[in-house]
């Protein structure tokens, strides 16, 4: 062997044994069935691609509505109208990861973050990253004469962020959604916000001014809390959750979200203020997400 493949050799095995640079890998959309389609099970022994799975055999599945084509979906591959071009900006598809490049094996874009016992899309649009956004709207937990209320162990005060039940069974969850053809982050953050929360899509034009008005300065100051993959139960080997999820959040007593009048709208079944701690049971990565803004906010958790 000459001394330059030696060389390769040894770096090749050097980073195999590091483990450079695995990306973590996820656990809820490694097990169970498949959200609304009970007959579909992943089956996966080793979620990690550096770890060989023998027997690996992925079920084969995407959702019927998908098949339809929908036009916020893809085609189906063998479809010959079907083209994209992966880790770029696709026209007005985005399809760069958070997280870098992916990989693209057999022509389709490789999960980052393990296997999931699942190929196709299931219920997810696009193949490689589907990108969501989720604002995390917040106040302080206080007493009626306005005094910030601390947890009695921790003596941290207590935040209380907006949350939704989303409307297809997944629980309690930020009221986020996913990222249009073309439109910025800060767009989707502020419209899915008065979509789920406010219900701005039963209001009339003069009431939507008016909430926008009262939501603007609030929307303007936002912080980022998380920017990437999403450990969601719709995950596959070729099709991703990932979002930009920033904070939003009412330091004073008094202000836009003392008086905000929430209503649920879209895809939300109900919207609430939700203590926030460690308790908090929410859909996907959502309380990994919360717990970034607690400690933003040096709140209790
Ligand atoms: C939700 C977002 C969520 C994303 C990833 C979207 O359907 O609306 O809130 O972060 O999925 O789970």
């Amino acid at each position: 062997m000459s001394k330059v493949c030696s060389a390769r050799l040894a770096i090749s095995i050097l980073t195999t044994c590091l483990k450079i640079p695995m990306a973590t890998l996820h656990t809820k959309c490694a097990m169970g069935t498949y959200p609304r389609a009970d007959h579909i099970a992943r089956t996966v022994a080793q979620v990690d691609w550096n770890v060989q799975e023998r027997d690996y055999s992925p079920v084969d599945y995407t959702a019927p509505v998908i098949l339809k084509q929908p036009p916020w979906a893809d085609k189906m591959p063998c479809d010959p109208g079907f083209k994209a071009a992966w880790n770029t900006l696709d026209g007005a598809v985005d399809r760069r990861s958070h997280e870098g490049e992916y990989t693209i094996l057999e022509s389709l874009p490789r999960n980052p973050h393990g296997r999931t016992g699942i190929v196709g899309r299931g219920l997810l649009g696009r193949f490689g990253p589907n990108h969501a956004a989720d604002p995390v709207v917040t106040r302080w937990k206080r007493t009626s004469d306005g005094k910030k209320i601390l947890h009695e162990v921790s003596k941290l005060p207590v935040l209380q962020f907006v949350s939704i039940l989303r409307g297809d069974g997944g629980g309690w969850a930020i009221p986020g959604g996913m990222v249009d053809p073309g439109e910025v982050v800060s767009q989707t953050l502020r419209r899915e916000f008065m979509e789920e929360a406010m219900n701005s899509n039963d209001m009339t034009d003069e009431q939507k001014q008016r909430a926008v008005q009262q939501i603007t300065d609030l929307f303007k100051k936002g912080v980022d809390v998380y920017r990437g993959y999403v450990d969601d139960p719709r995950n596959t080997d070729n099709a991703w959750m990932e979002t930009v999820a920033q904070n939003f959040h009412q330091d004073e007593a008094e202000g836009i979200l003392t008086e905000l009048e929430l209503s649920a709208g879209d895809d939300a079944a109900a919207v609430r203020w939700q203590d926030v701690s460690s308790e908090l049971k929410l859909y996907a990565s959502h309380a990994d997400i919360v717990n970034k803004t607690v400690t933003r906010l040096a709140a209790h958790w």
